[in-house]
């Protein structure tokens, strides 16, 4: 069948985006497929009206292409799509309202509060350590991190929005599980020298990752069930990847749930290809999985 790869849009994520989709155009040609690289730009439902394609394989992140919009656009045009719904996309987008469904599945999250930008440079609005980031962007854009003995409130940029999402800094380990349908595909850890930003994520040699984590396995059972029951309570479909920090002394007490990302990257250095890969799915083989379950 002929598929389109949506790729790079208007979101902060756009060069992640273009990386993601170049990735996945290849391994569906590798696949057997035929393959249009779309650049999903405002005149994207033209584009889509005249190619006609069989599915539209959703490689975009951020806004835009991971929160709703380009799914409910290819629900419009009738247009079977990957990943998540519109529902499922806007919700997982939102992180404060993600939390919101996870506290009311019983899943541990840390507290977190939302409030005007100018008000979280005026003065402290936790107490510190806390982290300060967008609501709805993905790839650690413009996250800010307070130390316990930071003096002042951060100077926040232009990336963060009229209104920011503050949440309790938890010490200790980064971890992350992919969902794929049903299955939760394991449980990686990332290392990082500093912290897992930008840089960290996308750079060769950025960040290493443990694959599977070498944890308690109470832990990585307990990552595993949270991320699956946060994938069906979001109403995600297909790949899904949900972060999570862990304070390793505090036990299974200190593993907290942060985000569901609807549109996990798959570029070279991303986390879900490696998981998958880790339970003998090949990139191709991920990559087909995802363009068979596509509905709308
Ligand atoms: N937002 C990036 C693409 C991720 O979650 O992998
Ligand atoms: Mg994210």
């Amino acid at each position: 069948s002929r598929v389109a790869v949506l790729m790079g849009g208007l979101s902060a994520e756009r060069e992640v985006s273009l990386s993601s989709g170049r990735e996945c155009a290849q391994a569906l040609r590798e696949a057997g497929f035929t393959v249009i690289e779309v650049d999903a730009g405002r005149d994207i439902a033209a584009r889509l009206a005249e190619i006609k394609p069989d599915v539209c394989f959703n490689a975009l992140h951020g806004r835009w292409g991971e929160d709703g919009c380009v799914q409910g656009m290819l629900e419009w045009l009738a247009i079977p799509y990957t990943h998540s719904g519109v529902l499922a996309s806007a919700l997982s987008m939102d992180k404060t309202r993600a939390k919101d469904i996870y506290r009311g599945v019983g899943l541990p999250v840390v507290e977190s509060l939302l409030a005007p930008k100018a008000e979280v440079m005026a003065r402290h609005v936790m107490a510190p350590p806390y982290v300060v980031k967008p609501n709805a962007e993905g790839s650690s854009v413009g996250v800010y991190i307070v130390a316990k003995d930071a003096n002042s409130p951060p100077h926040l940029g232009e990336e963060m929005p009229e209104i920011a999402m503050v949440e309790e800094y938890v010490p200790g380990r980064e971890l992350t599980v992919s969902v794929l349908g049903d299955r939760a595909l394991g449980v990686t850890e990332i290392h990082t020298s500093g912290w897992y930003d930008y840089h960290a994520k996308y750079a060769p040699g950025g960040s290493t990752h443990s694959c599977p984590a070498i944890i308690p396995a109470e832990i990585a059972k307990a990552a595993c069930d949270y991320a699956l029951r946060a994938h069906r309570a979001l109403g995600c479909r297909g790949l899904s990847r949900s972060d999570f920090r862990w304070d390793d002394s505090r036990g299974l007490a200190g593993l907290f749930i942060l985000e569901t990302n609807t549109q996990p990257g798959m570029t070279p250095t991303s986390l879900s290809p490696e998981q998958a890969a880790a339970v003998g799915m090949s990139f191709p083989e991920l990559c087909a999985w995802i363009v068979e379950d596509a509905s709308c």
